[in-house]
């Protein structure tokens, strides 16, 4: 018979790899996924259950896809899509031209995005002027979307009754039109990863509603560090109430009518509260200088650390002027983890594994307790298929974060 820690370290494994807080979808939700992932890899043992999770990927996002709640429906919090289309109607009414560009995160089967899309082009902006975003870890929510056939629980409430020309009657259901369908593309990813957000492409808007409520509250930073470089200058991140509530408490108070839940995270900087805006990388550079950091304070006032600005460029996704900045550190002599763990995070966002691979072994030989390096490690192994490499990284990595001294004695995957 399982105990609660066995199932504690099944949800631990999950949170870290997905940022999903083993409360946020509740208990009875996590036992109940697990016990049926068991049943279908006629797995009665839990141990060899939590080793499977822990080494395969496909085992993973089976039982990421039982645990996701992608509960949604047309014109859900329409308070925050109006602020939307008047913020793009006055630009527009001042001369703006350029295309939309817009993101729905954690867009479930995508009644969000459709919805976007069909105010976009209701209000009379042509189809060729605007392209809509949806990202959600759930592949099979994403297999829904792109299919855009919904039944009758994706229409709730009156504010779809207005747009209900965008809709076919088909035998399956209720499908969206297709010209603009083909406006609206989805993928897959894990908006909490480290790597999320370097894209060459800024959004005028990211909506982000109803998802940071299941991420704790560092991961909900992680999460809008993300947001912030995928955000142009003036663009709003719409989030639904509590959520709004929450980011405010954070720092980062409300733009426009409050009921919009709209923030700008950018033009707020200045209000943000240190611990809020402080990456690992900064926080792993406050960690290896600190003595060295306050004997030159007055310096570093006057010539801000290259390093620093490296990270601050990579987060606004300059990520070819970080590199040179990185590389002009390295150059001068530079040989700390933060600086290699910022070049492999960098190669990373590329897609240049073996480089990044290269980078974040630096980091981790002069750091080897340094968890995102190790984390990092362990995902591009898992990539490569070396399955044993990434268990043993990730039970490294496992061991250096910082949350292990809670659940000490409940050492997950070493147990055979
Ligand atoms: C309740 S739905 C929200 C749908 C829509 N945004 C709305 O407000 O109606 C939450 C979605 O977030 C997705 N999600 C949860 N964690 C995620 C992560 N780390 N990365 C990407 N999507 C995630 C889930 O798969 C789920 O589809």
């Amino acid at each position: 018979m399982e105990t609660d820690s066995d199932y504690t370290d099944i949800m631990q494994h999950i949170e870290r790899r997905t940022g999903i807080k083993p409360s946020g979808v509740g208990k009875p939700t996590w036992v109940r996924s697990i016990r049926k992932r068991m049943e279908a890899c006629e797995s009665s043992n839990i141990d060899a259950y939590a080793r499977l999770v822990a080494s395969s990927p496909i085992e993973r996002q089976e039982l990421v896809e039982l645990i996701v709640v992608p509960e949604t429906w047309f014109f859900r919090d329409s308070p925050g899509l109006d602020f939307f289309l008047s913020q793009v109607l006055e630009a527009e009414k001042r001369g703006r031209r350029k295309p939309w560009h817009v993101l729905s995160l954690g867009c479930a089967t995508g009644e969000e995005p459709y919805s976007i899309a069909m105010m976009l082009a209701q209000a009379g902006i042509p189809l060729l002027r605007f392209s809509v975003e949806g990202v959600d870890i759930s592949r099979r929510a994403l297999e829904r979307a792109r299919k855009g056939v919904y039944g009758s629980r994706a229409f709730r409430g009156s504010s779809v009754l207005p747009y209900r020309k965008n809709f076919l009657r088909t035998e399956e259901g209720s499908e969206v039109r297709r010209d603009l369908r083909q406006r609206v593309a989805f993928r897959s990813a894990n908006i909490s990863d480290l790597s999320f957000g370097f894209s060459a492409r800024k959004y005028d808007f990211v909506f982000c509603r109803n998802v940071l409520i299941y991420f704790s509250s560092d991961v909900q930073d992680r999460v809008l560090t993300n947001v912030s470089r995928l955000l142009e200058h003036d663009g709003y991140l719409l989030l639904s109430p509590t959520e709004s509530e929450l980011v405010r408490l954070k720092g980062y108070p409300h733009t426009g009518p409050r009921l919009a839940c709209a923030h700008q995270l950018h033009a707020t900087d200045s209000v943000v509260p240190r611990t809020i805006v402080t990456t690992d990388i900064e926080k792993d550079i406050e960690s290896v200088e600190p003595v060295q950091a306050r004997e030159t304070e007055t310096e570093v006032q006057q010539a801000p650390d290259p390093l620093v600005e490296a990270q601050q460029l990579a987060n606004e996704g300059h990520l070819d002027a970080a590199w040179q900045l990185c590389l002009g550190c390295l150059n001068s002599g530079k040989n700390e983890p933060a600086l290699y763990y910022l070049m492999g995070a960098l190669k990373m966002a590329q897609h240049s594994d073996n480089e990044a691979e290269e980078f974040f072994r630096k980091a981790v030989y002069l750091s080897p307790t340094h968890y995102d390096a190790l984390v990092n490690l362990a995902l591009i192994a898992e990539r490569k298929g070396l399955n044993e490499e990434a268990y043993r990284l990730w039970l490294r990595a496992r061991k250096c974060s910082t949350d292990d001294s809670e659940t000490e004695g409940v050492v997950a995957y070493g147990r055979s």
